[in-house]
């Protein structure tokens, strides 16, 4: 049961406020005036349903600070006339029928009293650098993982399209898009517990998909927790197929041959590899993140490019490889330089049997998996070609 303070709030805020105040019942004639200018709970409305008989909880503390359960307010203005005047007294009927008149006060609270009018309601609006170390200080509270690396990134390049929900200046709710030429991946939906199931989410998702129409993306995809997929749903999105996340123990060895660091000179062809597996334009991306130091090649004997793995700044790995055999040196790789103490992710979507089988004969257990869902133009991608993802709403 929300409990809202009525009257304290209002009586403290008089400040140095030094005219005498004019007691309506207990409530000062300013207050009540403030109440009418700001279309709040009316102290009239609540003085009413004393008069009725109809408060539910009154909490009494010093003179001027009574308190009042805000649903009993809403309810009265929302309860239909007839109800109210068969339950009042003989002697109150004129109080009622102001009710039923919509004298006194109610007309202008029907339609502005709702929760929002005591609660602000949220405006959805662009994450700015700004709001990094407070988004990521929500999710920290809310058990989302340590996420201000992703979110500096997501929140200055230009690529992306953030949003945030704020009530007030605290940031209740996040949404992101990323926008790979013509297909968008939308992510990092999240409410603050407090603030769900009031439509935020989908004020969110909205705003991101408005911004994929505006950059004239044809597709939208993400990967969807249990509790997002009925929202994505809601927007026309299909479950398409399932990222399965496996993982393996790190390896003892000698480096594996053909495996060396990204030098400028394969960017060009590791876009184009990317792109005839994706379907995206993820140049943006690679260019970002890939260096000497978190990209790995596979180059093939005859000196053509095999596949790459590039780490984000965050973790994760996109990892792009369109034959089996370059993609399982890469991997190996991996594990060879995460040593015998360490432990390497992969991500496979659920069409590409064969590199589950190899991964499985090489060591992979699965983790955890999750759905992929579509929206718009279906794309040309090869599955089969993909190994690993940059996480967190880019793919
Ligand atoms: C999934 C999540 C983002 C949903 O946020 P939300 O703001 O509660 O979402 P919405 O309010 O828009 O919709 C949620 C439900 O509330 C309902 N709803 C919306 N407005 C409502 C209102 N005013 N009153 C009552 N219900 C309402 C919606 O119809 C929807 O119903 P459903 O359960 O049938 O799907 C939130 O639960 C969350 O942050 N979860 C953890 C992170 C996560 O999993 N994110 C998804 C990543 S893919």
């Amino acid at each position: 049961m929300s409990s809202v303070t009525g009257w304290s709030a209002l009586v403290d805020d008089r400040g140095d406020d030094d005219e005498p105040a004019v007691l309506v019942g207990r409530v000062p004639e300013h207050v009540l005036e403030r109440q009418r200018g700001l279309h709040d709970v009316l102290a009239e409305d609540v003085l009413e349903l004393d008069r009725l008989g109809r408060r539910r909880d009154v909490l009494r503390g010093q003179l001027g600070e009574d308190r009042v359960l805000v649903e009993d307010v809403v309810q009265l203005a929302f309860e239909p006339p007839e109800l109210v005047v068969g339950e009042a007294e003989p002697g109150e009927v004129r109080d009622v029928l102001d009710v039923g008149a919509r004298q006194g006060g109610h007309v202008a609270m029907i339609p502005t009293m709702s929760v929002p009018a005591i609660r602000p309601s949220p405006t959805i609006r662009r994450m700015t650098p700004a709001d990094v170390e407070a988004t990521a200080d929500a999710y920290l509270r809310d058990h989302w993982g340590d996420r201000r690396v992703n979110l500096s990134f997501v929140a200055s390049h230009p690529e992306m399209r953030p949003f945030v929900a704020d009530a007030d200046g605290v940031v209740v709710g996040t949404g992101v898009l990323c926008v790979n030429g013509p297909v968008a991946w939308i992510g990092t939906v999240w409410v603050d517990p407090g603030w769900r199931r009031r439509g935020i989410a989908t004020a969110l998702t909205q705003a991101t998909i408005e911004a994929a129409d505006d950059a004239g993306c044809r597709t939208l995809v993400l990967v969807s927790t249990r509790e997002g997929r009925p929202l994505y749903e809601r927007f026309g999105f299909e479950v398409e197929t399932a990222y399965i996340i496996l993982q393996a123990p790190g390896l003892a060895g000698p480096p594996v041959a053909g495996v060396r660091a990204v030098q400028t000179t394969d960017l060009d062809a590791m876009v184009a590899l990317d792109a005839a597996a994706t379907g995206e334009e993820r140049a943006h991306l690679l260019r970002a993140f890939a260096t000497p130091d978190s990209g790995r090649v596979y180059e093939r004997p005859d000196g053509s490019l095999g596949g790459f793995v590039v780490r984000a700044p965050w973790g994760g790995g996109a990892t792009i490889a369109p034959r089996i055999e370059d993609a399982l040196a890469i991997l190996r790789a991996r594990r060879v330089a995460a040593g015998t103490d360490g432990k390497v992710s992969a991500g496979l979507l659920a069409d590409n049997l064969a590199g589950l089988e190899g991964l499985a004969a090489e060591g992979w257990t699965e983790s955890w998996r999750a759905p992929r869902l579509i929206r718009g133009e279906p794309l040309a991608w090869d599955p089969a070609a993909i190994w690993g993802q940059f996480n967190f709403a880019i793919g």
